[in-house]
């Protein structure tokens, strides 16, 4: 079953983009929000502007110890922990022939490698409460190979396995397990990305932004806000809504 009044969440790349957009709304939905990023005084700063209770966490989410630390501190703190949100990720562009084996395992390490050793953490307490909702920030690079993106896109299905996986086997304790999977989204990241299109082809930024915003149907970027909302209904459900990756993709992946 859901679970009413205020619920104790730890967001991971929560400082700017899709992950401010979740933290914004669930604070606005009166709930308690930890938050995690390596910059303390974007933070800070954040943490200032939102109307709920708050706790401020910085950390490398690659370092190994990074999931049982922020999940002990927010069990510390607040006595528990209800809601899990695994947003932090970075996606870099480059030829399988220029990926380098560096490359290759700092991308698996931040998207994939992170979010199970978070979700490790964060099951026993959740378990023992009989109550969680634990929901990864994937991509529509999750379920669809597009070009350039190889160590993203391995490390983005390699999470939506998990994902599957995890809520397999936790399905009867009260726990759901779901992915939401964005196309391109009003982010910093998607900034970056235009900004290697207009350096590598000598296109505008106008046009850069067109050809991303043309990769969904809808002919426009996703707003970070419609993403949160996603997250704040898995949030609410009942329960029976898990093991899920749910497209938010203006209907560019129909699967
Ligand atoms: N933007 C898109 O079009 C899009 C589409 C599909 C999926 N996604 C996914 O959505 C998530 C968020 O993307 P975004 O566009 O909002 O990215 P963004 O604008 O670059 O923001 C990333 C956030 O993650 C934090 N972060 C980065 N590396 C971290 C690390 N090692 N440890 C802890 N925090 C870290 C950043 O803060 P610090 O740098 O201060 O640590 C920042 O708060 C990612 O998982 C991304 O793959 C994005």
């Amino acid at each position: 079953m859901g679970r009413s009044g205020p619920l104790r969440v730890l967001v991971t790349g929560a400082s700017r983009g899709i992950g401010e957009a979740i933290v914004s709304r669930l604070s606005a939905d009166g709930h308690q929000l930890a938050l995690n990023s390596r910059t303390t005084a974007d933070l800070e700063q954040l943490a200032a502007r939102l109307p709920g209770q708050t706790l401020v966490l910085p950390a490398d989410c690659t370092d190994p110890t990074s999931g049982d630390d922020l999940v002990r501190a927010v069990i510390d703190e607040w006595g528990g922990i209800d809601v899990l949100v695994l947003n932090a990720g970075e996606g870099v562009a480059a030829s399988i022939t220029s990926t380098d084996d560096a490359m290759w395992q700092r991308q698996l390490d931040l998207n994939l490698t992170s979010p199970f050793r978070f979700i490790r953490a964060a099951v026993p307490p959740m378990k023992a409460a009989g109550f969680g909702r634990i929901i990864v920030v994937a991509s529509s690079a999750s379920k669809r190979g597009e070009p350039y993106i190889s160590a993203y896109t391995a490390a983005k299905h390699g999470v939506l396995g998990l994902v599957r996986s995890a809520a397999a086997e936790l399905a009867s304790t009260g726990i759901t397990v779901n992915a939401v999977c964005p196309g391109y989204v009003d982010t910093p990241m998607t900034q970056r990305s235009i900004d290697a299109i207009v350096e590598k082809t000598g296109r505008s930024r106008d046009e850069a932004t067109a050809t991303l915003a043309g990769q969904q149907p809808t002919g426009r970027l996703i707003a970070p806000s419609e993403v949160a909302d996603t997250v704040a209904f898995l949030i609410a459900d009942s329960g029976q809504i898990t093991g899920q990756g749910i497209n938010i993709d203006g209907g560019k992946v129909q699967s």
